[in-house]
C-alpha cells in the first residue's frame, strides 16, 4: 500500500515534520512574478451538477437494483461493483439532480418515523426511502494522464460507499466527516467515467434531524504528482506587539515514481491585495512515495488583526516549485489573531476580553433541510449577528466548511464540535479530519470533543477517553483548547478537560466546579432559551403551539441564563439552546408535532420575542420591543400581560394615547404591565437621561388584504447556486403585517430562477418544504427468454419462456448467426395519473430491436447497435398492476452482445411534474428561497392567495464578480 495515497492522507495519517530552514525574503514581492505560463497544475472543480438519484432499498436486494448480488461482487474482485455500482449500469430512468441534496427534506412525515428526527419517513422503519443512490458521469481528458485525481466529499449522511467505474473506493460511516478518494488509477483517460455513491441513512447518529444524502458539496481535485496534501496547509500566527509571526506548515506528498527536489515559496497577501511577507524554503527533497511537513515562519509588520468588529482575512499563497516550474500552488485564507481562555477572566480575543454571546445551531433550515446553498449560511449567520450573537456552537457535529467560511468572513466565533467520543480509529479519524480541515479558520476558537456523554462523563473511563482525545487534538493543533459539554456527571471528563462545558445551570454548578478547579476555564455550552412558538401568546397544545415565558424544558429562560453568566466574568460566556428552531426533538410534544421550539428564531429565521431580549443586552443598538401582538377580538375588558424587551433606562407604556405607567428597566431584565385589553395602539416610549427618545408601536390590524414579498437582498449571482431568502407577509390595508394571518399562498417564478424551498416556522406543519417532480425508476423484472429460430416475427408470451436468472446463463446461450433473442419481462404500475409520463429504457441488446408493451407494438427493428432505446409509453396501453414488455432483438453482426446482468435489463421511468409551490402563512409570515440559474436576467417571483392582492418581486441576477 502506498502510505501517501490520498485516501490515507485524507484519513489523517500524520506526516513527519521535517526540519528545514526557510529564508524570509527581505522585500515584499521578492519572489518575483511568476511567468503567465507557469500556471499551477492544481484544479479544484465543484462537482455538484448533473447527478442522477434514485432510492434503492435497505433490505430488499431486488429493490436495491440487485446491488451486492453478483456472483463476484465488489468485495470479491476489484472493479466488480454490481447493481448501480457497475460502470455500465443504466441510470437513465433516475431523477436528475444537483447537489447539495437532502432527500429527507423531500419525503413525507409519518407517525412511524423517529420523533427525534422530526417524524420523517426515513430510518429503520422505512427501508424503501432510507437508501439513496447517486451516479454522475464525467469526462477525463487524455492530457490528465500522469496527474493525481481526487474526489472530495464535504459530507454525506450517512454510511456512504463510493465507486468509480465499478471500482470500490471506500466507505465512510459518519454523516458529518469530510472524506476523499484517489481516482487516479481507475480513470478512463480520454473517455467517460462514472462515480456511484450509495448512501444509507437507515441508522441515526444524532438525536435531531440529520437529513439524508449527499447534502454537502463535492469537489474534483487534480494535481501534479508532487503536491500539497489534502488539508495539508496549517497556518498559525503569534501576535507579538505590532507584528505577527505567521508559521506556514506545508505538507507535501510526492506521489511520483522518483525522488523530487523542490522548493516552497510562501507569500502573505493582506486584505487589500498587498503582498506583506514572502519566504522561500529551498533544497527540499522527498523520495518517491514520501511525504513531509515543511514549516516556515514569516513576519508580518502591523497586521490588521481578525476580530469580530473587523474580520480581516489574509491569504497565504503557497507555491511548490520543481526546477523553477510550478508543481503546485494553493491559497489558504487565514486570520491573524490571538485567543486565550482564562480560568478567572473568561475568553480573550486579541488580548481583549470577549463575552461569548453564543447560540447552539443544528445545520438544517426551513425549505431545504440540511442541503443549504452557501448563501443561506450567510443569511443565518447574519440573523444571529443581528441579535448580538458572536459565537456559534456546531452542535453536535463538524459543520460544512462553507459555514466556517461565512463565520470567518462575517466575524462569528465558532465552537467546532466532534461527533462521537472514543479513542479508536472510528472516532479519532473523523476528529483528525475535522481538525486538519478546520484549523486554519480564525473563527474557530475551541474544539469540542463531545456532548453529554452520559455513560462516561462522570467516571474514570471518561477521564481517560477525554485525556487521550485531548492529547490527540493538541498534537494536531496546539493553538486551541478543547472542551466537552457536561450535563452534571462530575469527577470524570471534567477533571481532565481544558475548558469545562456547562450544559444548563439547573443541572451543573459552575461556582462549585470553579471553587474545586480554580485553574480550569469554563463556558456555558448550553443554556435554555425557553420553548415557544413564534407569534403565539396563548398555549394551543392541540396544535403544539406554546406561548413564551411559561415554559422551558430545561427550566429557566433567556433572562435567567444570561443574568447568571453576565454576573460571572470567570466564565467565558454561554451558548443558548438554540439559535434557530430545528426539525426533530419536538419536546414537550410528540406526533403530530415535528419540530423543536427552542430557537431564539424559528426555522425560517423569523425572530421570536426573546431574540429582542438578547439584542437589548448583547448589542449597543437601541431596542424597544413590545409583545404580544394586539389583535385579540373577544378579549375586550380582559387583562393582558404586555411585556417589553429594551435597553432604554426606562420605558413608558401607553394604550390608545393613555399612559399605563413608566418603569425603570432593570439591567439584564425586562418589563411587564397588566393591561385591560381594548383594540387600538400600544406604544412603548423609551427614555434615556429622563428624556423620551424613541417610540415603538403594536397596533390592532385590520384583515389581511394583500401579500408582500421582501427579499433579503435585491441581487443574485447568476451562478446556478446563489439564493435569496424572501419573506412573505400578509398585510392589511395600511401595510401592517397581520399577526394572526394564515392564508395559503402559492408561488410562481419567471425568468432565470427557481424556488428551492418554502417554510413558515410552524413547528407542527406537515406541509411540504419542497415541491419536486416525482420520478420513480420502475424495475423491469422477471426476465425470461430464449434463442428464437430465425424469422420469428412475434414475441412469445412471458410464461412460455424460460427464466433468465444469471448472466452466466446468457453467456452459455449466445445466439448464432440467423438466430434471434426473444425476451419478455414485467413491471408494476401503481397508478396512472393524467399528467404522468412513462418512459421505457432498454440497454443495447443487439443490432436491431423490436418492442411490444402489453401486446401493442412500440418499435420495429430500431437500430440499437450503439445505444439502448428510450421509448415514451402511451398511457392508454398501460394498466394499473402488471405490464409486459416483449422484445425481439437481432444479435450484433460480430456475434458480440451487450446483454448485461439480468437485474439491469431495463427500467421504466415514472415522471410527474411538480405541483405548484405553496405554503401557508403562519402568524403573518412565510418564507421562500429562490435560487438563481446560470443565466443573468430578472427573476420574478409572484405570490398569490385567495382573497388577497398578489405581489410580484423582481430580483436581478447577474454574473458574479471574479
Ligand atoms: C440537551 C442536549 C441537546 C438537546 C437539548 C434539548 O441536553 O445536549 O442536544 O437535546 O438537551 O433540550
Amino acid at each position: 500500500m502506498n502510505p501517501f495515497s490520498r485516501q490515507v492522507l485524507c484519513n489523517g495519517t500524520a506526516l513527519g515534520s521535517l526540519l528545514v530552514l526557510c529564508a524570509v525574503l527581505a522585500a515584499p514581492g521578492g519572489l518575483g512574478a511568476q511567468p503567465a505560463d507557469n500556471a499551477s497544475p492544481r484544479e479544484r472543480t465543484l462537482f455538484d451538477r448533473d447527478w442522477r438519484f434514485a432510492f434503492g432499498h435497505a433490505t430488499d436486494p431486488a429493490m436495491d437494483f440487485g446491488f451486492g448480488t453478483g456472483y463476484f461482487s465488489y468485495f470479491a474482485k476489484a472493479g466488480y461493483g454490481d447493481g448501480p455500482a457497475a460502470e455500465k449500469f443504466d441510470d437513465r430512468s433516475w431523477r436528475g439532480i444537483n447537489l447539495p441534496h437532502d432527500w429527507a427534506a423531500e419525503v413525507g412525515f409519518s407517525e412511524r418515523g423517529s420523533a427525534s428526527h422530526g417524524y420523517k419517513a426515513v430510518g429503520r422503519n422505512f427501508p424503501e426511502s432510507s437508501v439513496g443512490w447517486y451516479r454522475k458521469s464525467f469526462q477525463v481528458p487524455n492530457s490528465d494522464l500522469g496527474r493525481r485525481i481526487v474526489i472530495e466529499f464535504e459530507g454525506a449522511f450517512r454510511d456512504s460507499q463510493v465507486w468509480v467505474n465499478g471500482f470500490f473506493l471506500g466507505r465512510q460511516p459518519s454523516g458529518y466527516a469530510s472524506f476523499c478518494y484517489d481516482l487516479t488509477d481507475y480513470v478512463n483517460y480520454g473517455g467517460e467515467n462514472v462515480i456511484a455513491v450509495r448512501v444509507d441513512a437507515t441508522m441515526e447518529e444524532g438525536w435531531f434531524y440529520e437529513g439524508a444524502g449527499i447534502y454537502r458539496h463535492v469537489w474534483l481535485v487534480k494535481t501534479a504528482p508532487l503536491h500539497v496534501a489534502p488539508w495539508g496547509m496549517y497556518v498559525t500566527s503569534a501576535v507579538d506587539g505590532d507584528s505577527a509571526d505567521v508559521t506556514a506548515r506545508t505538507s507535501v506528498a510526492n506521489e511520483g515514481t522518483s525522488e523530487a527536489t523542490f522548493s516552497i515559496e510562501q507569500s502573505i497577501v493582506d486584505a487589500d491585495g498587498q503582498t506583506v511577507a514572502t519566504a522561500r524554503t529551498g533544497k527540499l527533497s522527498l523520495a518517491a512515495g514520501a511525504a513531509g511537513e515543511f514549516p516556515c515562519t514569516l513576519r508580518v509588520g502591523h497586521p490588521r488583526l481578525w476580530s469580530l468588529e473587523a474580520p480581516v482575512l489574509h491569504k497565504l499563497l503557497t507555491t511548490v516549485l520543481r526546477q523553477g516550474v510550478v508543481a503546485d500552488r494553493i491559497t489558504t485564507p487565514f486570520g491573524i489573531r490571538s485567543i486565550r481562555f482564562d480560568p478567572n477572566n473568561g475568553f480573550f480575543l486579541n488580548g481583549k476580553r470577549v463575552e461569548l454571546q453564543g447560540a447552539n445551531v443544528h445545520q438544517d433550515s426551513a425549505g431545504v433541510g440540511t442541503a443549504l446553498p452557501d448563501a443561506l449560511q450567510d443569511f443565518r449567520i447574519s440573523r444571529l449577528k443581528e441579535m448580538g450573537c458572536n459565537a456559534y456552537r456546531c452542535s453536535h457535529n463538524p459543520p460544512t466548511p462553507e459555514l466556517l467560511d461565512a463565520c470567518d468572513r462575517l466575524g462569528m466565533l465558532v465552537l467546532d464540535e466532534n461527533r462521537l467520543m472514543g479513542t479508536n480509529a472510528a472516532q479519532l479519524d473523523p476528529l483528525e479530519r475535522m481538525i486538519r480541515r478546520d484549523r486554519n479558520h480564525p473563527c474557530v476558537v475551541l474544539w469540542s470533543l463531545g456532548n453529554e456523554e452520559w455513560a462516561i462523563e462522570g467516571n474514570i473511563k471518561g477521564a481517560r477517553i477525554a485525556s487521550t482525545m485531548q492529547d490527540f487534538a493538541r498534537r494536531l493543533d496546539p493553538t486551541r483548547r478543547t472542551t466537552v459539554a457536561n450535563s452534571g456527571g462530575w469527577g470524570g471528563i471534567s477533571t481532565v478537560i481544558d475548558v469545562v462545558g456547562y450544559n444548563y445551570i439547573h443541572q451543573v454548578h459552575p461556582d462549585e466546579q470553579h471553587a474545586k478547579f480554580p485553574n480550569q476555564p469554563g463556558v456555558g455550552t448550553e443554556e435554555t432559551s425557553t420553548q415557544c412558538t413564534r407569534g403565539i401568546y396563548l398555549d394551543d397544545r392541540q396544535n403544539a403551539h406554546l406561548a413564551p415565558l411559561q415554559h422551558g424544558d430545561s427550566g429557566g429562560n433567556c433572562e435567567e441564563g444570561w443574568s447568571f453568566y453576565a454576573a460571572r466574568p470567570f466564565l467565558a460566556g454561554l451558548f443558548f439552546w438554540t439559535g434557530f428552531d430545528y426539525r426533530g426533538e419536538p419536546t414537550p410534544f410528540d406526533w403530530p408535532a415535528i419540530s423543536s421550539q427552542f430557537g431564539l428564531m424559528d426555522s425560517c429565521g423569523f425572530p421570536k420575542d426573546s431574540f429582542f431580549y438578547l439584542k437589548s443586552w448583547w448589542t449597543d443598538q437601541p431596542v424597544l420591543h413590545l409583545f404580544p401582538h394586539w389583535n385579540w377580538p373577544g378579549k375586550e375588558g380582559h387583562q393582558v400581560t404586555v411585556g417589553c424587551f429594551s435597553n432604554y433606562e426606562s420605558v413608558e407604556l401607553r394604550l390608545n394615547g393613555r399612559s399605563v405607567g413608566r418603569k425603570d428597566m432593570p439591567r439584564n431584565g425586562h418589563l411587564e404591565w397588566s393591561v385591560v385589553y381594548e383594540p387600538g395602539t400600544l406604544e412603548a416610549v423609551g427614555y434615556r437621561a429622563g428624556k423620551p427618545v424613541e417610540t415603538s408601536r403594536v397596533e390592532t390590524t385590520g384583515q389581511a388584504t394583500s401579500l408582500r414579498l421582501v427579499p433579503d437582498r435585491a441581487h443574485l449571482a447568476s451562478d446556478g447556486a446563489d439564493a435569496a431568502v424572501v419573506r412573505v407577509e400578509a398585510v392589511d390595508e395600511q401595510g401592517r403585517v397581520v399577526p394572526t394571518a394564515g392564508n395559503l399562498v402559492s408561488f410562481e417564478v419567471a425568468g432565470p430562477g427557481r424556488i428551492i424551498g418554502v417554510g413558515n416556522g410552524d413547528p407542527s406543519s406537515h406541509e411540504p418544504d419542497r415541491y419536486i417532480d416525482s420520478v420513480k425508476s420502475l424495475g423491469v423484472r422477471g426476465w425470461r427468454g430464449r434463442i428464437a429460430p430465425a424469422g420469428t416475427a412475434a414475441p412469445s408470451e412471458p410464461d412460455l419462456l424460460p427464466p433468465l436468472s444469471r448472466l452466466s446463463n446468457w453467456k452459455a446461450t449466445l445466439p448464432r448467426a440467423g438466430e434471434l433473442y426473444d425476451l419478455a419481462a414485467r413491471f408494476e404500475v401503481e397508478a396512472l395519473p393524467n399528467d404522468a409520463r412513462f418512459t421505457l429504457y432498454l440497454p443495447s441488446l443487439g443490432a436491431k430491436t423490436s418492442a411490444w408493451l402489453n401486446g401493442h407494438e412500440l418499435a420495429r427493428d430500431i437500430d440499437t447497435t450503439l445505444s439502448g432505446p428510450s421509448i415514451i409509453l402511451d398511457p392508454r396501453q398501460l394498466v394499473v398492476g402488471s405490464n409486459t414488455i416483449q422484445l425481439i432483438t437481432v444479435p450484433l453482426p460480430d456475434g458480440r452482445n451487450h446483454i448485461p446482468e439480468v437485474a439491469q435489463l431495463g427500467s421504466v421511468q415514472y415522471w410527474r411534474p411538480a405541483p405548484q409551490w405553496q405554503r401557508s402563512i403562519f402568524n403573518g409570515l412565510a418564507e421562500v428561497i429562490v435560487q438563481a440559474t446560470d443565466d443573468p436576467g430578472e427573476i420574478r417571483l409572484t405570490a398569490r392567495a385567495a382573497g388577497l392582492r398578489p405581489d410580484t418581486l423582481a430580483l436581478s441576477s447577474r454574473p458574479a464578480l471574479p
